[in-house]
């Protein structure tokens, strides 16, 4: 199955981390293009400082996947993900801010995630958005509601707690493994309610 999964400038890092790890337990071949706040985003939450290097943060990112991952330039548009001719299975973007979501939502296409996205949706593929902001505004309600009924799912960042979860490592796959299942991979990140 190959993949794309974008990182945006909301918070919710460790959500993208497990969400590329349970890609390349699965198998898949992962296409990463992060914008430049989603790089600062991954540098202040998984490694506790906003001004490392953008090449450092993503090698680091991206090495639990060994080579089930490729990072591409966010300005790559000869990337397989900038065109529905190339056979992308599922396309994620996480964490989503509110600043992509809205550019998607109006079809502006001003880097490679904007543009996979818009891809996803013109080609009827899965597209999986995990939010994170909050109080919403109208403007990303209506943003959420355009992209939602352009046949995006919106998988907000909100993690229940009614599996007992005891540690952050829980909710995190919570979120992650509901984002995985959306794509049809491994549920067992999060268990099934009555199970
Ligand atoms: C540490 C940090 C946390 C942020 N958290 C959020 C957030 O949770 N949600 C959001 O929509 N924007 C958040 N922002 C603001 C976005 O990063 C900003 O709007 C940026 O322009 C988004 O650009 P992008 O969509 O190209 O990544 C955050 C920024 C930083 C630096």
């Amino acid at each position: 199955m190959r993949v794309f999964l974008g990182i945006t400038g909301a918070s919710g890092a460790p959500y993208a981390a497990r969400i590329l790890q349970g890609l390349a337990a699965a198998d898949c071949e992962i296409g990463v293009s992060a914008s430049e706040a989603g790089v600062q985003v991954l540098a202040t939450e998984l490694y506790g400082d906003a001004r490392l290097p953008r090449d450092e943060v993503l090698a680091r990112f991206v090495e639990p996947a060994g080579d089930a991952a490729t990072i591409y330039d966010p300005h790559d548009y000869g990337a397989p993900h900038a065109s529905g001719s190339a056979r992308i299975d599922g396309y994620v973007v996480c964490p989503c801010s509110m600043a992509t979501a809205g550019t998607i939502a109006t079809g502006g296409e001003a880097n490679l995630v904007h543009r996979a996205a818009g891809v996803a949706l013109k080609e009827g593929r899965k597209l999986v958005l995990v939010p994170r902001e909050t109080p919403l505004s109208t403007i990303h309600l209506e943003n959420l509601l355009r992209l939602r009924q352009a046949g995006a799912v919106i998988l907000f960042a909100a993690p229940g707690f009614y599996h007992g979860a005891g540690t952050v490592d829980d909710l995190v796959d919570f979120v992650a493994g509901r984002a995985l299942a959306q794509l049809g991979l491994d549920t067992t990140l999060v268990k099934e309610w009555g199970e």
